[in-house]
Order: structure tokens, then C-alpha cells, then sequence
């Protein structure tokens, strides 16, 4: 098929879309049901009507935008990714997976091609963990992997809840209707940067997901004792951020002494209390995030973490627990969609490998409820979750006429 992609109107978009953010630029901040992430949503919501979808929200905000196909009563193909991101990041990460998926309908539409089956936009809701601790929130509601009920729980750091949050973004309607048949799609793909460095160093343009890496976060609190910083003297202390700092080493120890390359480790947040620089930390929250493509490794991992710091915390008279916030289980891609892939590149002239995404993705999700598979393009140095984050627009182009012919090809 011969695809006209309008690649200077995507690249238009994504820095229209960048400018949506609660910090300068280049950084991007977009924090789930802000104001800044609604006029993101009411912008992108004009440009899916501009297309002629049909666009429609659920109780949690994902968002589908329909190409209905000749077929309408068939399960849709779908595609899409997410447009929040984390405090200071880039602006491709997940972007590119929304804008890229509706540049590839609008060339298809270009193109006089009429799906047989509905083609559906998806823009998942908050798949980053910032404000609720949890990421991929919108697509584990869709796939059932989120029970509803606790999910209504969830808060955030000011102590809103889930509820009270979508509310003030204007999404209602109750959590448990989130939920989608098994049946809906028929399949789903989503195109992404690949937060690595691997397509950029052996200058392959693209990625085709085979697995994607077990992501898991751990919660630790540790409790101390307060004091006046110059008053208590050092033998007299329970520092809670001196056992933080043991635990951190401890996450590193952990991870590096899995055995294997694959296994990773991270101690993203970090909350001293009281936060004064002349008051000795009497509490701790930690956030530890721990991934591998393995399974049973990662679990090894997170049980050793978990005992390591119950030790270190006894050896400081400090009181410590911990809680699993998620600790999800790898997915494999579908091959009908691999295969889709595969064919779409070999029609487009370009050469892909497979690969394992490191990264996690809605797509995890999505998995579990529909024939699922990722496609990745190289971004700059393998650099993400950073605001010098950058996708060339040609790698985009290619990104969008693959994503499109695989379309297509699912949906004919
Ligand atoms: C997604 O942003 C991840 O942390 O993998
Ligand atoms: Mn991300
Ligand atoms: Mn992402």
C-alpha cells in the first residue's frame, strides 16, 4: 500500500502536544487528571474528530477514538499508548504511540483503504505510577487485572482519592464498567520509542516486541526517631534515612546478585520526614521499582530485598515494613500480531529485529485480553524518562507506515 504520512504534522503535534506540561520546557510534566492533562485530552479529542472518529471515555478516562469498519459488529483492531508522563521527562514516551497510531488512520484514510473490521485509537489513562503509585491504571481496569473496588481506594499523595480525582476531571460512571470482554479487540498494537539503545546502536529502524519484562514496586516505611539535628548526639540516634540509605544499597546488592544481567533494581522515590535539614529523619517512604524478564528471578529478588531490609532495620532498633504494590507477571506477544508486523516491515522496505521490552508498557495489559504485540523505533542514545528524550522524525515516519500497513492487514 502506498502511504502518504504526514510526518511534519506528527512531529507539529507532539510538540503542540509538549506544550501541555506543568514545567518548562524541553521537560514535560502531564500528571494524570491535572488540568494540564485535561486540555491535553480536549485538544487531542478535537484532532480524533477532525479524522471522523468516533470518540468516546470510560468511567476512568481511557480513551477510544473508532474508525468503524465495513464489519462494525466484528472485534475492532485497536492501537494506541498513553500522554502522561512522569515529572521532568521527554516528550515521546508514550506520545508517540497515541499521535503516531492516528497519523497512521489518516493515511490509511488517505489512502482509500476501508477497514473490514473497526480500527480504535486507544489513549490509556495514567499508565505512568506518578500519581496513584500504580502504573497502567487505565489498561488493567480494561483488562480485569485491577479489581475495581480497590482501585476506588487508590490515593494520591494530598490524599485524593481515585474517585475524587476522575470526578474533578470529570469521569463518571462506575469503575467495575471499565472492564472489557475478552472478545472486544481482535487485536491490539502499540508503537513506542524503545527506551533502550539497542536499534539505535545496531541502526536497525525498527523493533518487533516479543516479551515484555515482569515490573514490580515495593513500598517500604520505615519509622526512626526525631530530634533537634545539633542537640542528640550520635550514639543516641534512630535515624530513619541512615537505615533508607542501607536498604537502597541493599536494593542494588539484590538486583546485581541475581545472577543475570536482566534483573533491575531502583529506588525512584524516597520521602524523608519531617524534611528539615536540622531535624534527624524520624520516617521514610521508600519506592522500590524491580523488574526482570524472568519471572521467578524477579520474585527471588523481591523476597531477598524485602528480608535484607527487615535485617538491616532490626540491626538500627528501626521499625520497617514493607508492602507489594504490584508485582505483575511478564507477557509474550501474540504471532498473529508479530507476524502482522513482520509482513507490514517487509512491505515497507525496512528491516526490524525482535527484542524483549524492558520497559513497561499498556500493552502488558492489553495482553492479557486481546492478541497483543509492540512495535518500537530507536530514540536518541537510548535516553527516556529524561527531557532530552528524542525521536528522529523519520524513525517516527517509519514507526507510523509500519504501524499501518500492520493495521491493515489485522483489520482486512
Ligand atoms: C513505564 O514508563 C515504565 O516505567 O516502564
Ligand atoms: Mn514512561
Ligand atoms: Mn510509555
Amino acid at each position: 500500500m502506498n502511504l502518504d504520512v504526514r510526518t511534519d504534522q506528527v512531529v507539529q503535534e507532539l510538540e503542540t502536544l509538549a506544550a501541555f506540561s506543568d514545567v518548562p520546557a524541553p521537560a514535560v510534566s502531564r500528571i494524570v487528571f491535572t488540568e494540564t492533562d485535561r486540555k491535553a485530552r480536549a485538544w487531542l479529542w478535537g484532532l480524533c474528530s477532525e479524522a471522523a472518529l468516533i470518540v468516546r471515555a470510560d468511567a476512568v478516562g481511557n480513551t477510544f477514538a473508532r474508525w468503524e469498519g465495513s464489519a462494525p459488529e466484528l472485534p475492532a483492531v485497536g492501537s494506541g499508548s498513553h500522554i502522561d508522563a512522569i515529572p521532568h521527562s521527554g516528550r515521546y514516551d508514550g506520545t508517540v504511540g497515541v499521535l503516531g497510531a492516528l497519523e497512521a488512520i489518516r493515511a490509511l484514510q488517505r489512502a482509500g483503504f476501508r477497514p473490514r473490521r473497526s480500527i480504535e485509537l486507544l489513549l490509556f489513562t495514567s499508565e505512568e505510577p506518578t500519581r496513584f503509585g500504580i502504573g497502567c491504571l487505565g489498561s488493567r481496569l480494561l483488562s480485569g487485572a485491577l479489581d475495581p473496588a480497590g482501585a476506588a481506594d487508590l490515593r494520591d499523595g494530598n490524599g485524593a482519592t481515585l474517585d475524587q480525582a476522575r470526578a474533578a476531571a470529570r469521569f463518571s460512571g462506575s469503575l467495575a464498567s471499565v472492564a472489557l470482554p475478552r472478545d472486544h479487540y481482535h487485536a491490539f498494537v502499540e508503537l513506542h520509542i524503545e527506551q533502550g539503545p539497542l536499534l539505535e546502536c545496531e541502526c536497525v529502524p525498527m523493533g518487533i516486541v516479543t516479551a515484555i519484562a515482569a515490573p514490580a514496586t515495593l513500598r517500604i516505611d520505615i519509622e526512626g526517631e526525631g530530634g533537634h539535628a545539633g542537640a542528640v548526639l550520635m550514639p543516641y540516634r534512630c535515624d530513619a534515612f541512615l537505615t533508607a540509605a542501607e536498604v537502597a544499597l541493599a536494593v542494588e546488592a539484590a538486583a546485581k546478585g541475581s545472577g543475570a544481567i536482566d534483573t533491575v533494581g531502583t529506588v525512584g522515590v524516597c520521602e524523608i520526614f519531617p524534611g528539615a535539614v536540622n531535624s534527624i529523619p524520624s520516617r521514610v517512604r521508600m519506592l522500590v521499582d524491580v523488574r526482570d524478564i524472568d519471572l521467578a528471578r524477579r520474585d527471588r529478588v523481591l523476597e531477598a530485598i524485602q528480608r535484607r531490609a527487615m535485617a538491616i532495620a532490626a540491626g538500627r532498633l528501626a521499625g520497617l515494613c514493607t508492602e507489594i504494590l504490584n508485582a505483575d507477571a511478564p507477557a509474550e506477544a501474540s504471532p498473529l500480531v508479530v507476524d502482522a508486523l513482520r509482513r507490514a516491515s517487509a512491505e515497507q522496505g525496512l528491516r526490524y529485529r525482535t527484542m524483549v521490552s524492558r520497559a513497561y508498557h499498556d500493552s502488558l495489559f492489553m495482553a492479557r485480553i486481546a492478541r497483543t504485540g509492540m512495535l518500537f523505533i530507536p530514540c536518541r542514545d537510548g535516553v527516556s524518562h529524561r527531557p532530552d528524550e528524542y525521536a528522529a522524525p523519520w524513525d517516527i515516519e517509519n514507526g507510523v507506515r509500519v504501524l499501518a500497513a500492520a493495521l491493515a492487514r489485522l483489520a482486512a
